[in-house]
């Protein structure tokens, strides 16, 4: 048998490294949080301050310790605004740090905050006061973004470019209707911003460690005090429950995964190959060996902060699963996803509403993009139907003849002469010509939602009204 001393040391080169002083230094590791909930600082201290207050109110401290309470708060708050203040990872998280310095500012009535609760209401209440702020910064950011959207519409609500179904061309669009499908998008997603604020607008504090307390405490009143509508009504769920996390990564992934797609576009659109659009040089870079080209960083990188934000929501979801009620430290995993989704969220959101403010829209392109590949055939079909009584499906087939001799001869579907449309079907008259433009497909399609200009400004005013 080793004697203690060598087995300590056998042990500790096993662990090795950092980690060479043992079972102390390896369970801080693990165990201390201060490295990321530092960022709670502000929202710790805003809970502490309406706890001491709602404390003395109640008479269970009194109303010398709260001053002496909220007055070392404040001054712990300027010492971390001000980058004066030292964390300690010895005291593993923001709650004991800020405790820890509390007590030696103003001495034992330190010691009387942390009546009535615990570090589980307490972590809640910070990080659901964290959450509901950046939700609110979210639904900001989204406004801008939508704006920008409408501007682009209502200069573009007349400028014609190919719509897509499998990335084919399919009908003429304009490229307003095309931006008020992003404002559908996001709006949908602020939406869900405002849900989730209303949502999870109940006050954790007080639920103390999970099954309340007996002091006389009021948790209306901190409530208030913190500006949450009422506080939470079940104090086991109220520590065990993440919701508020996981509801702003799930409207965060959908939003990411939004702005994807809608960066995928930029790439697809600013290739020479569709020439759609040219960025500017804020949102893109030059390449270090070929002098020709321009690259959608900006829009790339935007495309691949979705899987940062989807990695987030999964990576907490899969901590979430499957632990009992109620608090476990588990969830103490819970603020890194949800700091990193916001982070890449905000930015992304930021690039592309300056990228859509930017980018030049390149209207003949699109206009001519929109002319080819026999895109205003639906509307010679329909023509078809309305004018000469052909049932639909012959007038498809009819249509169909039509794209042949076209694609035969090479030419577009207006450039072939009355005779030869004639012969595929003697009903087809010289009015045809005025639904084989572009524009005249696009002005036809007054649907409610549809994408006429005149459509498109009343979706662009109904939009205005609400942002
Ligand atoms: N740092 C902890 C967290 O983020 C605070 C709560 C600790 N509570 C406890 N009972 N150990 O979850």
């Amino acid at each position: 048998m080793a004697d203690g001393s060598s087995e300590t040391k056998s042990s500790n080169q096993m662990w090795g490294g950092r980690f060479a002083s043992g079972p102390d230094a390896i369970m801080e590791e693990i165990n201390a949080s201060i490295g990321f909930d530092k960022k709670l600082y502000a929202q710790d201290i805003r809970g502490s301050i309406a706890h001491a207050t709602m404390l003395a109110h109640q008479g269970i401290i009194s109303a010398e310790d709260k001053d002496k309470i909220v007055h070392g708060l404040d001054t712990i708050l300027s010492e971390i605004d001000s980058g004066a203040f030292e964390f300690s990872r010895r005291l593993e998280d923001i709650h004991m740090n800020i405790e820890a310095r509390l007590a030696a500012l103003i001495g034992p009535a330190a010691g009387r905050l942390h009546t009535a609760r615990s570090r589980n209401d307490q972590v809640a209440l910070d990080f659901r006061l964290w959450v509901k702020e950046e939700l609110q910064k979210t639904e900001k950011a989204l406004t801008g973004l939508i704006a920008a959207f409408l501007d682009r519409a209502e200069e573009h609500a007349e400028t014609v470019m190919p719509g897509f179904t499998h990335l084919q061309t399919a009908q003429p669009v304009t490229f307003g209707h095309h931006c008020m499908a992003y404002v559908e998008m996001f709006g949908r997603d602020r939406a869900r911003v405002r849900h989730a604020i209303e949502h999870m607008d109940e006050s954790p504090i007080g639920a103390a460690a999970l099954a309340g307390t007996g002091f006389p405490i009021d948790r209306h009143m901190t409530a208030m005090a913190l500006g949450f509508r009422e506080p939470t009504r079940n104090s086991i769920d109220t520590v065990s429950d993440r919701d508020f996390a996981l509801e702003f990564l799930s409207i965060a992934a959908i939003a990411a995964t939004h702005l994807s797609r809608l960066a995928e576009e930029i790439v697809i659109w600013s290739t020479p190959q569709f020439g759609f659009i040219r960025l500017s040089d804020a949102f893109s870079t030059g390449s270090s060996i070929m002098p020709q080209k321009k690259n959608p960083d900006a829009a790339e990188l935007v495309r691949a902060k979705t899987g940062r934000v989807n990695g987030s929501l999964v990576a907490l979801l899969t901590v979430m699963k499957g632990l009992p009620l109620a608090y476990s430290k588990d969830m103490q995993e819970d603020k890194e996803q949800v700091f990193d989704a916001a982070e890449s969220l905000e930015l992304a959101i930021a690039a592309m509403t300056g990228m859509i403010r930017d980018v030049t829209i390149r209207a003949d392109r699109m206009k001519a993009a929109a002319g080819s590949g026999y895109s205003t055939a639906t509307d010679l079909a329909d023509w078809l139907v309305r004018e000469a009584g052909l049932p639909f499906r012959d007038a498809h087939h009819v249509t169909g003849r039509v794209v042949a001799l076209a694609e035969q001869k090479g030419c577009d579907l207006a450039d072939l002469p009355l005779a030869e449309l004639q012969a595929i079907n003697s009903a087809i008259t010289d009015k045809v010509y005025g639904v084989l433009t572009v524009e005249a497909s696009v002005a036809s399609r007054t649907s409610f939602g549809g994408t006429a200009p005149s459509e498109v400004r009343k979706q662009i005013a109904w939009w205005r009204a609400r942002n």
